[in-house]
């Protein structure tokens, strides 16, 4: 693709193909509903390709994730998974776009809720409990859910609004220990007993890791293994639904982007995507997305040496540690291309420095890596030689 376009502007790929093995890997494995987390990529051929295979449920975090659900799959069922939203939030997504699924994590928000939507009787409200996030890279348990003392309480007072009352989590996002989700349901188990209250849904949040250069989790199906087994371990669990918000572990290794290297400096490479662009975790959070190198014409050295990148932008901030591991004689106008961009990437891309504009190309080749390397979502690294290029239809 490189080599046919050589593109000025960072390009951000998807390979389809990898979106459908990760659904298929959970609509096999996973005993209940699945609901995709728009925020995770919100782009229209990802949410096409989910939709087109099966997907009718969506996690939506504010309204305009709302409208473009509703406005693009008018037949799906919306589920607003932000603890926090605004009053007129909720009433437009209510009375507006028929959302019946809200989530809560305090007595104030339960209020919000019930004003907003007039004290309506058909709610589905799901209590968002803290679990433990030690396993995982990006720590959710201190900005939501409330606290395992709190929640009787809590549930109790949903138990009197809500026609369906749930319990919900997040182990963090990119859980590297399948075990986090065993303890998760089992607080859920303790939560039941405490309060009392019967669940009609238990929704184990999102979470499911990918693969990395520097993160290769357990094999996919262990965790759903320790769902299945800890499920059944919980009260009533025969009479509950089971959900779970996917976002990372569907669509991570089905982006990549390709970025050109517009200087180096010994083992730095300047490249003209960043963490302002589409490689927001290669940065603080320290994620070694998995590379390669492709040159115009020529080769490259055999030999693979470590690299930290900078991206386009004046910020100090856009700095990726790596290590990147990169042919030794990697110079100006070779490009790079960076898999498992697909979760968090495209979507937190800004236009800061007058940088952000991206191509686009679809991609029929496999994943740079992949969780799903075999039918127990084994990771499997595969480094790749060309690529067959479609043109890529911005909707
Ligand atoms: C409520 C909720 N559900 C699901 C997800 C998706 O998580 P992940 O991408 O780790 O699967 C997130 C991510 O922040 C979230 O906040």
């Amino acid at each position: 693709m490189a080599r046919t376009r050589t593109p000025d502007n960072p390009v951000a790929c998807y390979r389809l193909a990898a979106v459908d093995r990760a659904l298929k890997f959970f609509q096999r494995n996973f005993p209940g509903t699945i609901l995709y987390s728009v925020k995770t990529n919100p782009d229209l051929v990802v949410l096409d390709e989910l939709y087109a295979n099966g997907v009718r449920s969506f996690d939506v975090a504010s309204i305009a994730e709302t409208q473009l659900i509703a406005e693009r799959f008018p037949d799906a069922r919306i589920c607003y998974m932000h603890p926090v939203k605004s009053r007129a939030s909720i009433r437009q997504t209510y009375f507006e776009y028929g959302v019946r699924v809200y989530t809560l994590d305090t007595a104030d928000e339960l209020e919000k809720i019930m004003a907003s939507t007039d004290n309506a009787n058909d709610l589905t409200l799901l209590v968002r409990l803290s679990v433990p996030n030690t396993h995982s890279e990006m720590n959710l348990s201190e900005k939501f859910g409330v606290s395992f003392s709190e929640a009787p309480d809590l549930m109790l007072q949903v138990r009197k609004k809500a026609k369906r009352v749930g319990v919900c989590f997040h182990v963090g996002s990119q859980c590297m220990n399948p075990a986090a989700y065993g303890i998760a349901i089992g607080m859920a188990g303790d939560l039941i007993k405490a309060s009392g209250v019967m669940i009609d849904i238990l929704d184990v949040g999102g979470g499911f890791p990918s693969v990395y250069a520097n993160m290769m989790p357990p094999a996919m199906i262990d965790y759903m293994q320790e769902i299945n087994a800890s499920f059944e371990e919980i009260p009533a669990s025969g009479a509950c639904e089971l959900w779970a918000e996917p976002g990372r572990a569907l669509v991570a290794e089905a982006g990549s982007t390709v970025a050109r290297v517009e200087l180096r400096r010994g083992d730095r490479l300047y490249l003209n995507d960043g963490t302002h662009g589409s490689l927001f975790d290669a940065g603080t959070p320290g994620f070694v997305f998995p590379v390669r190198a492709v040159r115009l014409r020529g080769k490259l050295s055999p030999k693979l040496i470590p690299f930290t990148f900078y991206g386009p932008t004046c910020d100090g901030l856009d700095y990726m540690k790596g290590p990147f591991l990169l042919p030794a004689d990697i110079h100006e106008s070779d490009y790079v291309e960076i898999g498992n961009t697909g979760a968090y990437g495209a979507c937190l891309r800004t236009r800061f420095n007058g940088y952000g504009v991206h191509d686009a190309a679809l991609l029929k080749d496999a994943p740079v890596m992949t969780m799903y390397g075999d039918r127990a979502g084994r990771g499997k690294a595969k480094q790749l030689r060309g690529s067959t290029v479609t043109p890529f239809p911005r909707p």
